[in-house]
């Protein structure tokens, strides 16, 4: 299905422009994997100022949009690779990682041989010869990195400052592998390391980004003993299941991606397998000296099973479409870090179904089911909702294709004066509900500045105090209980 050596581009699908580069997403035709085109990764960085240092406050709104485009194309195409990024430093590679989230520290890992050569705990290096890097790494079999933490890594940067003949990492789609393997064989069952112990993945799951199936496991000999219905397997159970998954990942066709000195390769962590090629490792010629540095974007959640009892979610549904809050599943941090709006459309999308999204009510119908939840939860709730123009705005739904039955003429909150921008001119396109159903504009994340409280402060009945919002997520009824659409699930 996914012949290795095609590598035919899809024509051009997308033009993104930002305020200072314009790139091109070309799709490979075989699948999944897209080229990211005339994308300077140095460059953006320096043109948008970005001196970050874990803080991304500071960044631009270009930056951020297109750092949140990026992610969506790479949870569409499961790996983007950004080829001439010649010269990029370990620095802007660690720079650029942050832009879309927290670098995970490799010395967290319980069994790493750390590299003394080693600049940055966040950034691993890799050779076929040890002065240079640690050896070895990744040839063990196909695998998702991050399968001895309890909370697998979202992606890895994997750049490539120079590298010898052969020198290939392969890839295989894991939504394709998991469709290639029978559901029985993969019900209730939990994969572990061989290098960990109590630290079961559930071996098919759904992304919890994308929504899309897809599963979690190291193989050769990175396999442990796979338990299933929570009790633990013999080793000839398991050898059934790891054979039968390596005859998948025959039958789907790995990708092999040949490296070339300045690449860089993101891969989605969830969505993949990978492993290195024999050739990695290969040291004939000692002129010949392989270097890759490693950043992996870190998770903030564990992989978890999609929770099929969906009477459990607070929820309103009309004949067509339902929506769900999330309240009661997703718990916010002490440090009132609540997902954001993008995140929340991940979130719909991981606990719901991957066509989901945050609830996007272009009716009064659908802002009546949603007055109701929020008022039996007494929670806000973010909407998929972007606010043109201050003082008297326009609405544009997640979709840019929704239309809306409003007229501009919305249930914004008139007790405190909503829409108001209220930290300056722009400053709070994203909207969300609350008490009575009300709208109100605020940022699209928790405040961060100082002098702010992360969450708004509304009066819900008698008192005024700081809220956390939460997601309130929209999915047809055909994939939410009544529909018997979730039934297919694990
Ligand atoms: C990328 O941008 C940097 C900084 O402006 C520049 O030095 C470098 O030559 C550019 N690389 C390419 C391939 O254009």
């Amino acid at each position: 299905m996914f012949p290795s050596s095609s590598y035919l581009l899809a024509v051009v699908l997308l033009l993104v422009p930002t305020a200072v580069i314009s790139y091109e997403l070309l799709p490979r035709s075989t699948g999944f994997g897209a080229e990211v085109d005339a994308f300077n990764i140095t460059l953006f960085l320096e043109s948008h100022g970005v001196e970050l240092d874990g803080d991304i406050a500071g960044v631009s709104d270009e930056a951020r949009s297109t750092v949140d485009a990026l992610k969506r194309a790479l949870h569409d195409h499961r790996f983007l690779h950004f080829p001439l990024q010649d010269g990029l430093t370990w620095q802007d590679q660690l720079m650029f990682v942050q832009l879309f989230g927290k670098p995970f520290d490799e010395s967290l890992h319980p069994n790493r041989i750390p590299w003394e050569g080693e600049k940055d705990p966040r950034v691993a290096i890799f050779s076929n010869d040890k002065k240079y890097g640690l050896v070895g790494v990744g040839i063990e079999g196909f695998h998702s990195d991050g399968n001895v933490v309890e909370i697998p890594h979202q992606a890895n940067f994997l750049y490539c400052e120079q590298t010898v003949k052969g020198a290939a990492t392969l890839l295989a789609p894991l939504e394709e592998v998991r469709s290639a393997l029978p559901n029985s064989l993969l019900h209730n069952v939990d994969f572990s390391s061989s290098h960990v112990e109590n630290l079961e993945k559930p071996l098919a799951h759904h992304h919890p980004a994308s929504g899309r199936p897809t599963m979690f496991f190291g193989l050769g000999t990175l396999s442990g003993l796979y338990k299933k219905d929570d009790k633990s397997l013999t080793q000839e159970e398991t050898d059934v299941i790891t054979s039968q998954i390596e005859a998948a990942i025959e039958k789907v066709g790995p990708y092999r991606h040949e490296w070339t000195a300045g690449s860089l390769l993101v891969m989605d962590n969830l969505a993949l397998v990978h492993k290195a090629s024999s050739e990695t490792q290969v040291t004939t010629d000692p002129s010949e000296i392989r270097i890759m540095r490693r950043v992996t974007l870190a998770a903030k959640r564990p992989l978890r099973r999609r929770d099929e009892s969906f009477e459990k979610y607070p929820h309103r549904c009309d004949d067509s479409t339902c929506l769900v809050s999330l309240a009661r599943h997703v718990e916010v941090e002490p440090d009132h870090s609540f997902p954001g709006v993008e995140e929340g459309n991940e979130l719909c999308r991981g606990y719901l179904h991957q066509t989901a999204s945050l609830a996007s009510l272009s009716s009064k119908g659908l802002a009546k089911m949603a007055t109701e939840i929020v008022e039996e939860l007494r929670l806000p709730h973010f909407l998929n909702a972007r606010k043109f123009g201050t003082g008297f705005s326009t609405i544009r739904w997640g979709s840019a294709t929704t239309e809306d039955e409003w007229n501009d003429a919305y249930p914004w909150d008139d007790v405190s004066g909503q829409p108001n921008d209220c930290d300056g001119p722009g400053s709070e396109p994203c909207v969300f509900i609350g008490p009575k159903g009300r709208w109100f504009d605020f940022a699209c994340n928790p405040k961060r500045a100082v002098g702010t409280t992360p969450g708004p402060e509304i009066t819900w009945g008698e008192v005024r105090e700081m809220f956390d919002i939460y997601s309130l997520c929209q999915v047809s009824v055909d994939f939410f209980g009544t529909g018997g659409g979730g039934k297919e699930e694990l």
